[in-house]
């Protein structure tokens, strides 16, 4: 049996350790000192201004769209069609409308051409993806992007270290973020972080993860200006957007620190490993043509050539056999227009015209890519693969 799990080793002892010794020395244990420390190594290790920890990559994807909807109104947000669904939950419970194009196989990001063809005077932004640690940008979005004003959110929560012409994925955009959960590149076990450049838009985001308290903001003069505007108001409780609360803890923080320090060790080693996986599968029977420049992958990717369901079924079944643990679909269990939160809102949107989304979803999996993960078992279950 090959026994391999979706993620492995991921908090390891030494993370254990560190909690305990924190825990023991301390006395302050929700969003402080060691947040902060995070957030400035998260900001140094992906090279940005200014990083916000919160609670998930979810929250993140919440504030951020609440964000936009607070600081340059409410709009078309162009979503792809395979992606987690708080990236368009997210747009939805802010009030923007999302304009949904369907995704690359060679790297399950939305296809240029239909993307630019779906531009309106509507847009307000783009939310990409990068999917499975292939890089989702190029050159003609960002321009189009920055010619016609439209916003660029980058959606790295499983594509941390993904580079696009050797910057990092979550720099390219005005807002980039980022998840922490168990299963990614490193965990903070839950938790996620919230990227930018933009002075105004970071503001926003400290007073957006507590609760909209203006005292959240690090901007002396706004808050004095605030205070004196609201003289009825006691300063210690001036509510100035409709705000969350998704803070994180300096326990997860900890954790954070922990981990940043083996990340990109752990980027290299999952580098080699889905190269080696791609460069091992049958062409003819598999995908194997993914755009591997700048890669950071942490789940292999199964997606047959022919849209077969016999073979399909006799994959997973294969994988159960053998304990290979997989998700179905890939990121987000597949076609997103498929799910009931989705049809109910959009009737007269046909998931069958999203087609790569579809083949994604009816005849495409991932398996575990952990750093660990034995050079062995990658070669036999590419073997087994090779052989159904
Ligand atoms: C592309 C993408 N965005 C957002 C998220 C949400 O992150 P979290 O699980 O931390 O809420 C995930 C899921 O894990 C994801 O894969």
């Amino acid at each position: 049996m090959l026994d391999i799990p979706l993620m492995s080793n991921n908090i390891i002892k030494d993370d254990v350790q560190c909690l305990i010794n924190f825990l023991s020395e301390s006395d302050r244990f929700t969003n402080g000192p060691k947040v902060r420390e995070f957030e400035r190594a998260w900001s140094e290790w992906l090279g940005v201004k200014h990083s916000l920890f919160v609670n998930s990559g979810s929250s993140a994807n919440f504030m951020t769209m609440a964000g936009i909807a607070e600081l340059y109104g409410k709009g078309e947000i162009i979503v792809p069609a395979i992606t987690w669904s708080s990236d368009i939950a997210s747009v939805i419970t802010a009030g923007h409308v999302p304009v949904f194009v369907d995704v690359n196989l060679h790297n399950f990001a939305m296809a240029e051409e239909e993307l630019l063809s779906k531009i309106t005077l509507q847009t307000k932004a783009i939310f990409l993806s990068h999917i499975l640690g292939l890089n989702a940008l190029t050159d003609k979005i960002i321009d189009t992007c920055k010619e016609r004003n439209i916003i660029l959110v980058e959606d790295v929560c499983e594509s941390h270290g993904v580079t696009f012409k050797n910057r990092k994925a979550g720099t390219i955009g005005q807002v980039s973020n980022f998840s922490f959960y168990y299963a990614h590149h490193m965990s903070t076990i839950e938790g996620g972080m919230i990227c930018t450049d933009d002075e105004d838009f970071y503001q926003q985001m400290r007073m957006y993860r507590s609760h909209g308290m203006l005292r959240e903001s690090s901007d002396e003069e706004y808050k004095r200006n605030i205070t004196a505007e609201y003289p009825d108001l006691n300063p210690e409780f001036i509510f100035m957007v409709p705000g969350f609360n998704m803070r994180s803890t300096e326990l997860n923080a900890v954790l954070g620190l922990n981990q940043i320090k083996r990340l990109d060790e752990n980027i290299r080693k999952r580098r080699e490993n889905f190269a080696l996986f791609c460069s091992l599968l049958d062409s003819g029977k598999y995908v194997t043509e993914f755009d591997l420049a700048g890669q950071s992958n942490y789940a292999f990717i199964v997606l047959l050539r022919e849209n077969n369901p016999r073979m399909f079924e006799q994959i997973t079944r294969l994988l159960a056999t053998e304990h290979v643990e997989f998700r179905r679909g890939t990121a987000g269990g597949g076609n997103q227009l498929r799910q009931p939160y989705v049809r109910k809102r959009f009737p007269k949107e046909t998931p069958q015209n999203y087609v790569n989304a579809e083949k994604i979803h009816f005849f495409g999996l991932y398996t575990g890519n952990y750093p660990d993960l034995e050079k062995e078992k990658i070669e036999k279950l590419c073997k087994l693969l090779n052989a159904v």
